[in-house]
């Protein structure tokens, strides 16, 4: 498997938790684009087997190599990106992990549960990144009770392994060529925006400007019942050049902190 065949098996498992984005891409279609992802974020925890280092495999296998390193104190992640090798096309791969043993002991408990099961029913860790959810069922009140903690923890544990957003690279568009143009056709077709932090998150100076969606509210399937909750959620980034005229391909955590507030339950 190559790592265009990959994200086509990622984006699948995504887009069918997050409807809105089938109708972004054919909105944007319809207006002429051809879409570039800039990145694409999976989440995790920090536990062995499963941990971030563990759904890097895969990529690193593929030719991705690390490239930055972020911390989130107050939400308690860590965070690495890694970039393609030679395909200077191929969207950037972030990853983040949520530091478990600094939660309740409930929370590091059912991380440990996903991690026991989920290794139960893979072979090799490069399975991991698609291995969705493998601790049906779920429970409503165990999501409830994560949720009090952690939002992150709770959204882990109902989605499991799956992209959590997929991110168009504004720099490739033809007609939206600003984040504020893109913003703007976005909201006229009715889409919500996450404004945690302002819509636009970033600014010019530090090379990154980055927006998204509001996740969109899926049915999903609990031991006591269905309930609607916020499941992927689409992102958008335009991204500049420094005093050389490199273009950055980092990320900003500031910015990053309220883009994971996406998926917030409202
Ligand atoms: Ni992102």
């Amino acid at each position: 498997m190559d790592h265009n065949t990959l994200f086509e098996k990622l984006w699948t498992g995504y887009s069918e938790m997050n409807p809105g984005a089938y109708r972004i891409h054919d909105l944007l279609k319809r207006e002429g684009e051809s879409i570039v992802n800039d990145h694409i974020a999976f989440r995790t925890y920090n536990i062995p087997g499963i941990d971030l280092e563990s759904l890097s495999t895969i990529f690193r296998e593929l030719g991705y190599i690390e490239q930055g390193f972020y911390l989130f104190e107050k939400k308690k992640l860590r965070a690495k990106h890694y970039e393609h090798v030679s395909d200077r096309l191929a969207p950037k791969i972030f990853i983040s992990e949520l530091i478990v043993s600094e939660f309740s002991r409930f929370v590091e408990e059912t991380a440990k549960d996903v991690a026991n099961r989920t290794l139960a029913t893979i072979s090799d860790s490069k399975e991991l990144v698609f291995s969705l959810n493998q601790w049906q069922p779920i429970s409503y009140r165990i999501y409830s009770d994560l949720l009090k903690e952690s939002e992150y923890a709770a959204w882990m544990y109902v989605f499991g392994f799956r992209a959590n957003h997929f991110t168009i690279f504004i720099n490739h568009l033809k007609k939206f060529t600003s984040i504020e143009s893109l913003n703007s056709f976005l909201k006229k077709e009715g889409f919500k925006l996450n404004d945690s932090g302002g819509e636009i998150k970033g600014t010019r100076d530090e090379l990154l400007m980055q927006s998204s969606t509001v996740a969109d509210m899926v049915e999903v399937k609990f031991i006591e019942g269905t309930y609607m909750i916020p499941g992927c959620y689409y992102e958008f980034a335009q991204r500049f050049t420094d005093n050389h005229g490199r273009l950055y391909n980092g990320f900003i955590a500031s910015s990053a902190d309220r883009i994971f507030e996406s998926t917030n339950t409202r």
